[in-house]
């Protein structure tokens, strides 16, 4: 049998536990399926004396994470910090300088210095995985990377935040505000005590970000993405999407278009009978479109210390079943050096439909200065639909509109023509309307 794989970990939190503890577990399983031993060779966090729920006693405890990734006992570093910067980006450098292999979770690290640390990584021939890094458990970056040859993807996009998809399916499903759904997902640990990184958006975006590159052979472009979260989503929004067969997800999009490639993370309305659409809770789901395939949803649990050490484990597994000598695969599907320079589509050329919520004052003249202003910006109407809001018959009207297929510059200059007029009572509401099978 071949020598033993000897790994080191950096991080023994939620995730490094897992995957220590996974390790020890199924040791037996891996051998037979690697052909060697994997082995633990050293670990790293910051406090030695905190009980890690798995005896890590065998391994050599390093308080600094970037001496452990260049010492000569570890053929693997696999970095469980997390952040983009600090003890997290200095390890993995200097683990791939050293000419070890690396695997991590560490999507923010990714999508800020992924090409750079590919680069090193080509060139000193090792392996940077990081299966885990986009949506968890559900093992998207090898379908990309490896089982697509030959096919070009025209759009990906994806359920990618859990935390988002929890509090958009309670409030469907119980008629909750986002407020109370958001408290409930703090008491029950799906979301931080600052969930603003998750439910603004950001946190979908460093994913994003990661699918564009290996989706379209581009430089990451992680600070060029259109972004909004959900917090402005109301009951009214969910009631109204219901009504017309639609239902609202936070989505982050990447997709192919003339002037451009489109990044943009938004709540969005998908046909309710669409297979994203069955997408609940915590679950997270990723759709490719390609040329040859077709539409692929791969769903899955997006994140939790063992989903996430899972695809961990198949990333030091990957490396396991690896043969010196052999010439691995580049990083982002295409050498980093020869990733394309990202060219951004601006947000107002996107075609697409559009759901318009607006509350008006209940008057003559309201409805026909709307259509007005809807006609001026040549955007067509699928359907229009006003009633009185939650029963207030006399002073305020609700309006709902749905577009064909326009533009975000069309609906941006029709909206604000409307508020010009003066006839809203509150802040209107635009949802992007997204194709999906
Ligand atoms: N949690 C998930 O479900 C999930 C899912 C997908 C991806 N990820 C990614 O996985 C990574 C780890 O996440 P996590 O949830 O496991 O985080 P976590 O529970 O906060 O664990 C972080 C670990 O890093 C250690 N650490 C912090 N600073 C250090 C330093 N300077 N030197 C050495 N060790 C240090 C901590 O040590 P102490 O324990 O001693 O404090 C802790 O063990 C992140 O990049 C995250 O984005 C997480």
């Amino acid at each position: 049998m071949a020598e033993a794989l000897r790994v080191g970990i950096a991080g023994l939190g939620n995730v490094g536990a897992s995957v220590a503890r996974v390790l020890r577990d199924k040791a037996a399983e891996l051998t037979r399926q690697c052909g060697r031993d994997v082995i633990v060779t050293a670990v790293s966090a910051r406090d030695q004396k905190r009980d890690r729920g798995v005896d890590i006693s065998a391994a050599t405890w390093f308080d600094d994470p970037v001496e452990m990734a260049q010492i000569a006992e570890i053929d693997v570093f696999v970095e469980l910090i997390g952040g983009d910067e600090g003890p997290a980006r200095l390890s993995v450098k200097a683990a791939l300088e050293a000419g070890r292999h690396v695997v991590t979770a560490n999507k923010a690290l990714l999508a800020k210095h992924g090409v750079a640390l590919a680069e090193i990584a080509e060139k000193r021939g090792v392996l940077l995985n990081y299966e885990a890094a986009v949506a968890g458990g559900i093992p998207v970056i090898k379908t990309m990377r490896e089982a697509m040859a030959g096919n070009s993807v025209t759009r990906v996009f994806g359920i990618l935040n859990g935390t988002c998809n929890y509090i958009l399916t309670r409030m469907e499903a119980e008629g909750i505000s986002f407020d109370a759904c958001l408290k409930d997902a703090q008491r029950l640990g799906y979301a931080e005590a600052d969930p603003t990184f998750d439910i603004e958006g950001h946190d979908t975006a460093h994913k994003l970000s990661i699918l564009t590159s290996l989706a379209f052979g581009t430089r990451i472009a992680a600070n060029d993405i259109y972004m909004e979260g959900i917090s402005n989503i109301s009951q009214a929004d969910i009631r109204a999407a219901g009504d017309l067969g639609y239902r609202i997800k936070l989505l982050g999009v990447a997709q192919r278009t003339d002037s451009g490639i489109e990044q943009r993370v938004h709540p969005t309305m998908v046909p309710t009978a669409s297979v994203i659409a069955q997408v609940h809770g915590v679950t997270n789901a990723v759709a490719i479109e390609t040329d040859i395939l077709g539409e692929l949803l791969l769903s899955g649990p997006g994140a939790g210390g063992n989903a996430t050490a899972s695809a961990v484990i198949g990333d030091i597994a990957d490396i396991a079943k690896s043969r010196p000598g052999f010439q691995h695969g580049p990083v982002f599907g295409r050498p980093a050096k020869e990733l394309k320079p990202y060219k951004k589509a601006q947000m107002r050329s996107h075609a697409g439909g559009y759901f318009i919520r607006l509350t008006v004052h209940d008057r003559i003249g309201v409805f026909a200065a709307i259509a007005k202003r809807m006609a001026d910006n040549d955007i067509s109407l699928e359907s229009i639909v006003q009633h009185a809001v939650n029963g207030e018959a006399a002073a305020q009207k609700t309006v709902i509109l749905v577009t064909h297929e326009t533009t975000e510059a069309a609906v941006r200059k029709a909206v604000d023509g409307i508020t010009k007029d003066g006839h809203l009572t509150d802040k209107p509401q635009v949802i992007r309307i997204e194709r999906a099978g």
